[in-house]
């Protein structure tokens, strides 16, 4: 794949048994025409030597802070500026903690502190550790930072025991970073919308009607289409989410705010993904001052706010608009209907009442439909692999001429 020739990939390898799958995975990159640059904690020479590395990708492995000067000047930094990518396989939950932490005690924490090329990170360890709420506070840490976690793999671990906690097979490894390489472009001189998060309708200065929306599954879209090298808008409800890395984020509260700020950018987009959950009512006359609790019973008058999306259906000129319904019962019946309704190139559907699926989870469950039909569905995934796969949706429309895409 053209995508990754040429490419600089610093390997950071860290002290787990899974350490030799990196010696393969470096032949991979290297064939695939990739530059590999390793660096070796302290640890993982303990598994594996550094002349074994240094032999099969051609390049001297930086090993720590104080040794001889080796390839480069100042090894951390040099290292850290030259990264088209940074992938640390195998990652110890040690190494995740401390990554997670911000600590840079070693070369390959500081290169990591001081890149700004994307970082994957696979991690490797025992099924417990991996399950430990720490590792798992850790992964998420790093996940809402913008790094990507590799899924380790279920099987025998070499402590013994069967479970996840496995660093995948080197060829796995080796595809995601292929993929990676080769979709970051796949997009570009694109311009996309993304809306994500709940609004916030005011009652009053202090008070407000929301939902449970977190924001994910759009900041996941927002940050894979900036990633395949388009140029995205995200424009939010209130979240706890960092933006994205390359992606322009535009906060907003209400459905009102929301509507304006994605009716300025319509004509300029090729896509709009509505992934926002958009309150439906707004509180008829919001009160300038703090309401005081003077009545035992309240009635608020709610009136129906525009809905953006069937608004948008109705003046397409060529855009791609891809809606979610968030449903409790009849998924596929109700979602075909706003399919059609607003006038839409794919509906994401979901059961928000299924375990893992649905609000404020990393993991959802959801079915798709084409505007010519077609029902796809998907097991329960990471949000992060969701958007991967809407976005491939997206570009597959590109050979229909009626889209822009
Ligand atoms: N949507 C929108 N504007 C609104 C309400 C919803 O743009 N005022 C968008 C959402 O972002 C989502 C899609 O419409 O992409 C479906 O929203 P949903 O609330 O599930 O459907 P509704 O049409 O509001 O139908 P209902 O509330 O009856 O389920």
């Amino acid at each position: 794949m053209a995508g990754i020739a040429g490419k600089n990939i610093v390997l950071g390898v860290t002290g787990g048994i899974a350490a030799y799958k990196a010696v393969e995975l470096t032949s991979r990159l290297k064939k695939a025409g990739a530059e590999v640059h390793v660096i070796m904690t302290r640890a993982a020479q303990k598994f594996v030597t550094e002349l074994t590395f240094r032999e099969i990708s051609g390049h001297a492995v930086a090993t720590d802070m104080w040794g001889k000067l080796q390839e480069f000047h100042v090894e951390h930094i040099a290292l850290a500026q030259l990264a088209d990518l940074v992938v640390i396989a195998p990652a110890t939950a040690n190494f995740i903690a401390k990554a997670a932490a911000g600590i840079a005690d070693d070369l390959l924490t500081t290169t990591l502190l001081a890149t700004k090329a994307p970082i994957f990170v696979a991690p490797a360890m025992n099924t417990n550790m991996y399950e430990n709420p720490l590792t798992q506070r850790n992964l998420e840490s790093l996940r809402r930072f913008g790094v990507h976690v590799m899924e380790p793999a279920e099987g025998q671990l070499a402590c013994g025991v069967s479970g996840k906690g496995r660093l995948p097979e080197p060829s796995a490894l080796a595809n995601e970073i292929l993929h990676f390489f080769g979709r970051t472009q796949s997009l570009k001189g694109r311009r996309i919308l993304v809306t994500a998060a709940g609004t916030r309708e005011p009652i009053d200065p202090v008070r407000y009607i929301g939902n449970r929306s977190s924001g994910k599954m759009g900041y996941a879209i927002a940050a894979e289409a900036a990633m395949r090298g388009a140029e995205v808008l995200l424009v939010s409800g209130p979240s706890a989410l960092q933006a994205p890395a390359g992606v322009k984020l535009l906060r907003v509260e209400s459905a009102a705010e929301m509507r304006d700020a994605v009716w300025k950018e319509y004509e300029a987009v090729d896509a709009v993904i509505m992934s926002a959950a958009v309150a439906d009512y707004r509180v008829k006359a919001a009160a300038s001052e703090k309401i005081k609790k003077t009545q035992d019973e309240w009635m608020l008058p709610l009136v129906k706010n525009p809905d953006i999306l069937y608004e948008l259906g109705q003046h397409k000129k060529g855009q791609i608009l891809i809606g979610f319904a968030a449903e409790t019962q009849n998924v596929l019946e109700y979602a075909r209907g706003k399919l059609e309704k607003k006038n839409l190139d794919y509906i994401v559907a979901n059961d928000v009442t299924e375990d893992g699926a649905g609000f404020n989870t990393d993991t959802n469950r959801i079915l798709m439909i084409s505007r010519t039909g077609e029902v796809e569905r998907f097991p329960l995934m990471r949000k992060t692999e969701l958007a991967d796969i809407i976005l491939d949706r997206l570009e597959a429309l590109d050979d229909e001429t009626s889209c822009k895409i």
